[in-house]
């Protein structure tokens, strides 16, 4: 083809050198995340275990205010739609495809359950997904109940969830995308260290209104060099 179509694009310096240096891709699955049910991950105040069904009625607590489906692209649910969902989101605990995803449970210990109060309370979840096992592309998301916001419970779990993301799953990559007014989600991207890449403008139409994506992404080796 023509030179004379080339865009002038040019890559820092040593950039391609770099990611060379990092070998092609190879995510380690398929992974099982039911072996964390016996070994969950744990922060300074948090417990992220796979999420159950049986968490539905504190998800359902969250799910359902308008403030926190704002900018994510769920419908209203209501209660048997939201334990439906929750049921549906339980029941991925396998990477190995394109799409899949699975789901942590935060869970506060000391607080209890706002339907059993013998279990201590689930305040959000943060979700892993294949974006593309080919490339090693990871895409994680995040919901925390807003009683629970604004006290780093959410960056918390993230870091968590990012560390044992490039630790255990090893992608080359990790991503975020937000609707693009979602100021909250892009702080807690830059918290842990996320870069954002793109803004596509009227990428989605959701409840009424096209509406910007914000992509935030980090590298492996950005997250090793920051977490030393
Ligand atoms: C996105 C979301 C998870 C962020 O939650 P968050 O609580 O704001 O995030 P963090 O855990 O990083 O908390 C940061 C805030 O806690 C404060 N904070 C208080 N104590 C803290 C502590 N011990 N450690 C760290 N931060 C602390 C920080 O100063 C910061 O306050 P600021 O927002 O006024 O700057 C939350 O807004 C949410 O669930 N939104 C609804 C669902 C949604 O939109 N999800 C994202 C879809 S892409």
């Amino acid at each position: 083809m023509s030179g004379e179509r080339d865009i002038a694009y040019v890559v820092e310096p040593g950039r391609i050198a770099t990611a060379t240096a990092d070998g092609p891709p190879a995510v380690r699955f398929p992974y099982d995340a039911s072996a964390l049910v016996a070994e969950p991950l744990r922060t300074e105040r948090l417990v992220l275990r796979p999420l159950e069904a049986s968490d539905a009625a504190d998800v359902y607590e969250y799910q359902r205010l308008p403030e926190v489906i704002r900018y994510l692209p769920w419908p209203e649910r209501d209660r048997a739609e939201g334990y439906e969902h929750t049921a549906k989101r339980a029941a991925g605990r396998a990477l190995a495809a394109d799409g899949d995803s699975v789901f942590f449970a935060a869970v506060l210990p000391g607080t209890p359950a706002t339907d059993d109060p013998t279990r201590d309370r689930v305040i959000g979840d943060f979700m892993i997904r294949v974006s593309s096992v080919r490339h090693a592309q990871l895409e994680l998301g995040w919901v925390l109940h807003p009683e629970f916001q604004g006290r780093g419970f959410a960056r918390e779990a993230a870091q968590a969830v990012l560390d044992f993301t490039f630790e255990t799953l090893n992608p080359h990559r990790v991503q975020a995308f937000l609707d693009a007014r979602n100021g909250a989600s892009a702080a807690l991207c830059e918290r842990l260290g996320m870069r954002r890449e793109a803004t596509i403008l009227e990428e989605e139409y959701n409840d009424g209104e096209w509406q910007d994506t914000a992509i935030y992404g980090v590298l492996r080796r950005e997250w090793a060099a920051a977490r030393g």
